[in-house]
């Protein structure tokens, strides 16, 4: 396992589109853990593929003591709305309000290629909709509000 590098906003690979992933080898699973040990030492909750430069669907989450991977993830439904602040390692020291789902379902794989369908609420639907949306090039702060506070305030 090894700590890669997470790149930062301005670099063009976090807005290109992230491939679905086709070989459930040692290679996505090195790529897995090695994302994992880089999340975990950047004192993050979520990472995408991209971030550490690979243009693959594969995401790690560790929400609600729960260590998720998500390989090929697809939206199959969600619910209500929360908007709730948000950070991202590539977007490093900065936060936001982002309006989400309060609750979406998600069809996915594992590092086995088995399929499995998760639904998360509040903190996980959150992560879960912030790390897809990397995968399509789509950074939190493309959607925040960014008068969120002012707008509570009056
Ligand atoms: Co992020």
């Amino acid at each position: 396992m090894a700590i890669r590098n997470v790149v930062q906003i301005g670099d063009e690979v976090l807005r290109k589109k992230s491939k679905p992933v086709k070989e459930f080898d040692e290679k996505l699973w090195e790529l897995l853990d090695d994302m994992r040990e880089t999340m975990i030492k950047n004192d993050g909750c979520g990472l995408a593929a991209v971030q550490v430069g690979v243009l693959r669907q594969a995401i790690v989450l560790d929400v609600n003591h729960m260590k998720l991977e998500i390989i090929n993830p697809q939206i199959i439904d969600s619910f209500g709305e929360q908007i709730e602040k948000e950070g991202c390692l590539s977007l490093k020291g900065q936060w936001g309000w982002v309006k989400r789902p309060q609750e979406v379902t998600v069809k996915a794989q594992d590092r086995y290629g088995n399929e499995f369908v998760i639904t998360g609420v509040d903190l996980l639907a959150r992560a879960l909709c912030h790390e897809i949306d990397h995968l399509s090039g789509i950074l939190y702060s493309d959607i925040e509000i960014k008068d969120y506070k002012e707008k509570k305030k009056k």
